[in-house]
């Protein structure tokens, strides 16, 4: 083996990335082009669109990583790319892509699940500040981890809580709680887009939420009670459709749909809906959020900044009070929060305090490594390396693909 360089390629959504992982504890590079641009006026992210722009993207995105990185294709031990779970055109350009360079190469390939990348955006972050000294040989940094952390894993697609354990440096994963409609993510880009702030939205609405009034609208979250109102049937979620929810418990289940047809009445019965029309130019004369409260009253109403900060307190609210009474029930003394939405402040802010309050140890990812990118995949993949599992030329997307049991 060299020196342990992981190429990662990640093409499930709207983000094309490569980057360049050392022993899956030190970022070389890491490459991400958005797409924001491409879907910003539809609301939310085309498949179609979406893999043309992958395949636009996907061979100066892995040559700027291997150049920012300073290593050539001959260097690299092996190649890691996303398999699942995602959009079906999307990943098939990362996957068909980082195929041919293995085969092309000599290179192992190692199929990642996008989850467990997210999971790994935080380990990476941990390793990263913590080395493990070279001499140890390339076991050390497999070996080394072991305990066991709640993660939470909150992004446009996924809402999931996983119990994930390292055992002799392989991670295990099992499923504890999960949405049963929306991902947080995609309540702030349902909401982002019913008051004309474009896509994605939750940056802009965590900017604007500042603005505010917490307090000024009180939405609530129905109590998910018993498991017989599934009905047996398979929850209306992208990805992970299979996922055997009858056996989790209630209390670390999520719902996000209601709370979007709330923000939506109030819209229509408030009417705020004219003014949203002309919002997206607006933003796009911006250019960024608002940092100053003069700023954000261009851009909406007092009333729409109070509906706002409203809705974002309640959807933070409700993902702690889960995710902090799971950690309780299963004692687990240490919280990960990662993807898109761990990006959040006031997140941040509350998981930290609340942290604190119960004495539990809480991580999140630098901003950069919350939402998609691929030094993530090159991480989850370190493991996979030493275990030697490997893909085989037969490797193909699976959009619905779970993580854990
Ligand atoms: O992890 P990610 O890049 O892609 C998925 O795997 O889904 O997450 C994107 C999601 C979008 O729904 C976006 O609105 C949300 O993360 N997001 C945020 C913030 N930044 C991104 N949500 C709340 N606050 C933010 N600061
Ligand atoms: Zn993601």
């Amino acid at each position: 083996m060299g020196r342990g360089l992981i190429l990662g390629i990640e093409s499930s959504c709207d983000e094309t990335a490569a980057a360049v992982v050392e022993r899956g504890s030190r970022t070389l590079s890491s490459v991400v082009a958005s797409q924001i641009a491409t879907h910003l006026r539809y609301g939310g992210v085309v498949p179609e669109l979406a893999s043309r722009e992958h395949l636009r993207a996907i061979v100066p995105v892995v040559r700027a990583a291997l150049a920012e990185a300073g290593v050539g294709l001959g260097d690299l031990d092996a190649i890691a790319v996303t398999s699942g779970p995602g959009l079906a055109g999307a990943l098939l350009v990362g996957i068909t892509y980082a195929k041919a360079l293995a085969f092309a190469q000599g290179l192992p390939l190692i199929a990642v699940n996008h989850l467990e990348g997210h999971i790994h955006a935080v380990l990476l972050q941990q390793r990263e500040s913590s080395p493990i000294s070279r001499s140890e040989g390339p076991e050390a940094t497999a070996n080394e981890e072991s305990g066991a952390a709640l993660a939470l894993v909150v992004s446009g697609g996924h809402t999931h809580l996983y119990l994930a354990q390292a055992v002799d440096g392989t991670w295990r994963y099992s499923l504890i709680g999960r949405t049963l409609d929306d991902a947080a993510g995609e309540a702030y880009d349902k909401v982002a887009k019913l008051l004309g702030l474009g896509y994605p939205g939750g940056p802009w609405i965590d900017t604007l939420a500042q603005f505010g009034d917490p307090g000024a609208v009180p939405f609530t979250f129905a109590q998910i009670k018993t498991k017989a109102h599934l009905g047996g049937k398979a929850p209306r979620t992208k990805g992970a459709a299979t996922a055997p929810i009858a056996d989790l418990d209630p209390r670390f289940l999520f719902s996000f749909s209601g709370i979007k047809t709330a923000v939506l009445r109030y819209v229509e019965l408030h009417g705020m809906r004219e003014a949203a029309a002309e919002r997206v130019p607006r933003m796009l004369e911006m250019g960024k959020p608002p940092d100053t409260r003069d700023d954000a009253l261009e851009l909406c109403s007092q009333a729409t900044l109070d509906l706002i900060a409203s809705f974002q307190h309640a959807v933070v609210g409700n993902l702690l009070r889960k995710t902090f009474n799971a950690a309780e029930s299963l004692n687990v003394g240490s919280i990960l929060v990662t993807g898109g939405v761990a990006a959040n402040r006031e997140l941040r802010d509350r998981f930290t305090a609340e942290a604190a309050r119960r004495r539990v140890s809480i991580a999140f990812p630098t901003l950069a490594l919350s939402t998609d990118n691929a030094a993530m995949i090159a991480a989850a993949a370190w493991s996979r390396f030493f275990a030697g599992e490997f893909a085989g030329v037969d490797l193909t997307a699976d959009p619905g693909m779970v993580l854990g049991r």
